[in-house]
């Protein structure tokens, strides 16, 4: 895998443009792999889109309602909706009265399946698809959590938990009013690269304060932390290409509410401006 480090981005900041891959929709491209085309990327649909002749991709795709009700195959999609379709999965049936907003991950570029079924059928080997999955319905899991997190009052909703590499996506939420206990505490790294586009809320840690729009993809191996949040937050969260392991530093790192906004990006990321959040008086 080749994706260049991006932590983070407001995805506010980015504009939307037209989509090559994809005739009439727009995208903002949140990461790329240079060697295989994945990506990850939020798609837009207009109002009165429409196709009805199934369609199936070369990739596995995971993806994540952010915005807009629609239909899909046989199913109603909301915000909160998630589905995996492995390649090959057909998608038709497709009509959005509303415009739409769609968080997307493809783990190989999103050709389409005839373009490379060879290729597309290793790739959706030993997966099952989720069709739908509307996150609203499940409970939150407040019962596994990494003692080191405890300052965070966190809970997970598991969506998926990948077959053949163990990769998890989950929904991760924290509690108003959380920081390391004495505002200090040790740095967590990864040894997979560790994705997230923040849902809601806020979340501070060592490179700035993450808002709703948030998303970063950051390489193994990096450490990072400590964090804490003065509303709570919800993220969506993946752990790519393997298991979620936290590894601990042994040193203590301070934590603060403000901190500066230091961000990692790649040149080719090219922001229009800067996302200020608004005061809440
Ligand atoms: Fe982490």
């Amino acid at each position: 895998m080749s994706r260049d480090h991006v932590e983070f981005v407001q995805a506010q900041e980015l504009a939307w443009e037209a989509d090559p891959v994809f005739p009439g929709l727009e995208r903002k491209l949140l990461s790329v792999d240079h060697d295989t085309g994945a990506r990850t990327q939020l798609q837009r649909y207009p109002e009165g889109y429409q196709r009805s002749d199934p369609q199936g991709l070369a990739c596995n795709e995971e993806f994540f309602v952010l915005e807009g009700c629609f239909y899909l195959n046989q199913f109603v999609y909301s915000p909160g909706c998630y589905g995996f379709f492995p390649a090959g999965f057909e998608r038709s049936k497709c009509y959005m009265p509303e415009n739409a907003v769609v968080l997307r991950f493809f783990d190989h570029e999103p050709a389409l399946y005839s373009s490379d079924k060879a290729g597309a059928d290793a790739r959706a080997q030993g997966r099952e698809a989720i069709p739908c999955l509307d996150t609203y319905r499940m409970s939150w899991d407040t019962t596994v959590h990494d003692v080191r997190l405890t300052h965070l009052g966190l809970a997970r909703k598991n969506l998926r938990i990948d077959p053949v590499t163990g990769q998890r996506t989950f929904l991760f939420m924290t509690s108003p009013q959380s920081h390391p206990i004495n505002f200090r505490g040790l740095q967590e790294s990864h040894p997979t690269p560790e994705e997230s586009y923040q849902i809601s809320g806020d979340l501070s840690g060592h490179l700035g304060t993450m808002h709703a729009g948030a998303y970063f993809w950051r390489p193994p191996h990096i450490p990072h932390g400590p964090f804490g949040t003065r509303g709570g937050s919800v993220s969506l969260i993946r752990f790519v290409e393997g298991e979620h392991v936290n590894i601990w530093t042994d040193e203590q790192h301070a934590f603060n509410y403000n901190p500066p906004y230091q961000p990692v990006l790649p040149d080719w990321m090219e922001r229009k401006g800067r996302f200020r959040p608004a005061p809440n008086y």
